[in-house]
């Protein structure tokens, strides 16, 4: 590369073979499921974005108050001159946000999404010329490394979106704890996370009334189209989106419409009227709830700010 964007490819190999696996083990299963990492190629990061301008979708929004209410105090906590990595990569204000208040020695975006990743972070270089930008392409949801030469700076850690609430607890637990091993001593990780509330407000922020959710899930099934030659009718599918009380998250399904198959290479993999294929679950917490999740993942929370109506959340943790 040319550009002033340092470019690490983790898990190349890997993330062009693992759709069709995971396609072939995830429709075999009862009931059918796919990860929702997969929802974000170049497409469904954008609409991704779409759907985080929806004013039903408040957890976007709603972050980025609080992080700029509370920059002064994330300031202290984090210190100057650190390295910030940013998992999921750097599109949005939030990031913006941060660089503007901690004024950190360097910045690594994580993103699945190599050509989204690369926009982000070629952006970023763009518009903070004195700071030294890396492009890490990597699925964070396996096992990482920091890219060669940059590990041993203190690192600021970045998880914004409530991103860690597309994990299930216990998966979450083992994802931080893996984060925790690759922070040098004295880091620190800044993430978001959705809080538990009332049910309309969540069903309506995954139904927003535009439909750009609904998009960003069939585009699940756009990509087997497109990268797997999968053959299905996308418009026998429909989105649905509800809260699990008792499961504490919002789940998404697409629905099928009638009996069809989705035929991918040599497999036929049939779908009942009515029969669900679960895309994504987005848990949903307490503060305690996921401070006692941390304090198991090895960190010590040392803040948590909140919005004046409860909504999200957004807690400092510290590497023991
Ligand atoms: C990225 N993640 C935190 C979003 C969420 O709210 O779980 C993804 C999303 N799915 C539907 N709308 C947004």
């Amino acid at each position: 590369m040319t550009d002033a964007v340092r470019f690490h490819a983790q898990h190349r190999a890997e993330a062009e073979t693992s759709l069709f696996e995971e396609v072939m083990t995830g429709l075999s299963r009862q009931p059918k499921a796919l990860s929702p990492k997969f929802f974000y190629d170049r497409r469904g990061s954008e609409l991704f974005e779409q759907i985080c301008q929806q004013p039903e979708y408040y957890p976007t929004r709603t972050e980025e108050q609080i992080l700029t209410h509370s920059a002064d105090e994330i300031t202290r906590l984090a210190g100057p001159e650190s390295l910030l990595l940013e998992l999921g990569s750097g599109a949005s204000r939030k990031i913006r946000l941060l660089l503007d208040a901690l004024n950190p020695s360097g910045y690594l975006g994580v993103d699945i999404s190599r050509d989204f990743l690369l926009d982000s972070t070629r952006r970023l270089a763009a518009d903070y010329p004195w700071l030294e930008v890396h492009a890490v392409w990597a699925d964070f949801s396996r096992r990482m490394e920091m890219p060669e030469g940059i590990g041993g700076r203190r690192t600021v850690a970045f998880f914004p979106g409530s991103s860690i609430g597309n994990f299930e607890p216990p998966e979450a637990e083992t994802f931080l704890a893996g984060l925790r091993q690759m922070l040098p001593a004295d880091s620190g990780l800044l993430i978001g996370v959705d809080l538990i509330k009332d049910k309309a407000v969540l069903e309506a922020a995954y139904n927003d009334a535009a439909g750009f959710t609904a998009e960003f899930n069939l585009n699940l099934l756009r990509r087997l189209q497109v990268e797997l030659g999968a053959e299905l009718e996308l418009e026998n599918f429909r989105h649905l989106a509800f809260y699990n009380d008792a499961a504490e998250r919002i789940e998404m399904h697409l629905v099928s419409q009638c009996q069809q198959r989705i035929v991918v290479g040599d497999r036929a993999f049939d779908f009942a009227p009515g029969e669900r294929l679960h895309t994504e679950n987005s848990c949903k917490y307490s503060i305690e709830g996921f401070q006692a999740l941390a304090r198991r993942a090895g960190y010590t929370p040392k803040a948590v700010w909140t919005d004046p109506q409860n909504r999200f959340s957004v807690h400092y943790l510290s590497t023991p």
